[in-house]
């Protein structure tokens, strides 16, 4: 078994502007994805997704700092030190952002940005970058006249496949999206979600995928991880979690979304996320949870879910301690 990507202990947070303090947003997180996976994190807003995909990505702003350790392929890419992509950021691992307008410029044709990423991570010239180019395209559905548009000219969706397009070409084995649906038509989502989902089975592109929505997640993922402040607080397969999902938190996110075929009312999620600047092991959700016990001030551990193969949860209520 290959590990694609390996999280061992690790803590993410952003200095404020005054250095006053740290916002933690991903806190003592171990994870391990295996080569091949298709990975999806859920969570609600703030809950660390976006943190989490950009370390991953070796995307994260100067002004965040990081504890424990991360390994892409068992390469050490982030302690407490150091962060070294070098050689791994656009090449093993590629980011394909929420909005691809933002990071496609306006004055290149879609050929200019293929040749300019892969001239940097793969040294081609024009001429292969074309025809790796003119590959990609293929793989992702469009036809290779777009090599001559400018983003403009295409549909967020094709601008999304563009990138995907261009993460191939690149040999990423790491595709990170995040929330990759989320700025565009909603006719074209699930076609934009089934292309990763075919990219991965065909070509054993590990997938990570952010969102927040849980009902893409059943058609792209095999394995799931669900995030509440920072931390996460269930993890198997996705069939298992969500099927049998355990912590009440998980379960309220799966009320809110309308899972395919399953027609129900949409409910918001109750209470407000919470920002984590005093890093405190108690059970993030306790305020708001329907089923809190006083031994929720302290932070539970993560446990395997009875016999299911990989499913964990953090969660007392689920680790015999019903009384309190
Ligand atoms: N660049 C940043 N600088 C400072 N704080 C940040 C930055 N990005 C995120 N945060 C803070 O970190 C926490 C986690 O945010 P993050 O964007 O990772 O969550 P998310 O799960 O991706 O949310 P969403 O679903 O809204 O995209 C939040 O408290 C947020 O305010
Ligand atoms: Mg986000």
């Amino acid at each position: 078994m290959v590990l694609a990507v390996r999280a061992g202990g690790i803590s993410i947070g952003y200095i404020d502007e005054e250095e006053e303090y740290i916002v933690w947003a991903v806190r003592g997180v171990d994870l391990a994805i295996e080569e091949g996976d298709a990975f999806c994190l859920v969570g609600e807003s703030g809950s660390g997704k976006t943190t989490f995909a950009s370390a991953i990505a070796g995307i994260l702003p100067p002004h965040a700092v990081t504890r424990g350790k991360l390994y892409i392929f068992d390469r050490l890419a982030i302690d407490e030190s150091t962060w070294n992509f070098n050689g791994l950021r656009g090449r093993v691992v590629s980011y394909i952002p929420q909005n691809p307008g933002t990071s496609l410029s306006p004055f290149l044709t879609v050929e200019d940005h293929f040749y300019y990423v892969l001239r940097d991570t793969l040294r081609y010239d024009r001429e292969k970058s074309r025809k790796a180019a003119m590959e990609a395209l293929l793989k992702v559905g469009l036809d290779r006249g777009v090599l001559e548009d400018y983003p403009h000219e295409l549909s967020g969706g094709m601008q999304q496949r563009v990138l995907i397009a261009i993460a191939l070409a690149s040999n990423a084995k790491i595709i990170v999206a995040d929330e990759p649906t989320s700025a565009i038509d909603a006719n074209l989502r699930a076609s934009v979600l089934q292309l990763l989902g075919r990219l991965n089975r065909e070509y054993r592109v590990t997938l990570l995928l952010v969102t927040h929505d849980l009902a893409s997640t059943s058609i792209v993922c095999n394995r799931l991880a669900v995030m509440l402040a920072g931390k996460i607080v269930e993890t198997g397969r996705t069939i298992s979690v969500l099927r049998n999902p355990q912590h009440p938190y998980t379960k309220m996110l799966l009320d809110c979304v309308p899972l395919l075929g399953v027609k129900k009312p949409l409910k918001p999620l109750p209470g407000e996320p919470i920002q984590v600047v005093e890093d405190k092991a108690i059970c993030p959700f306790r305020e708001r949870c329907p089923r809190a016990i006083d031994k929720c001030v302290e932070e539970p551990p993560l446990k395997p879910v009875g016999d299911e193969e990989n499913h964990y949860v953090k969660c007392w209520r689920l680790t015999g301690v019903e009384s309190g």
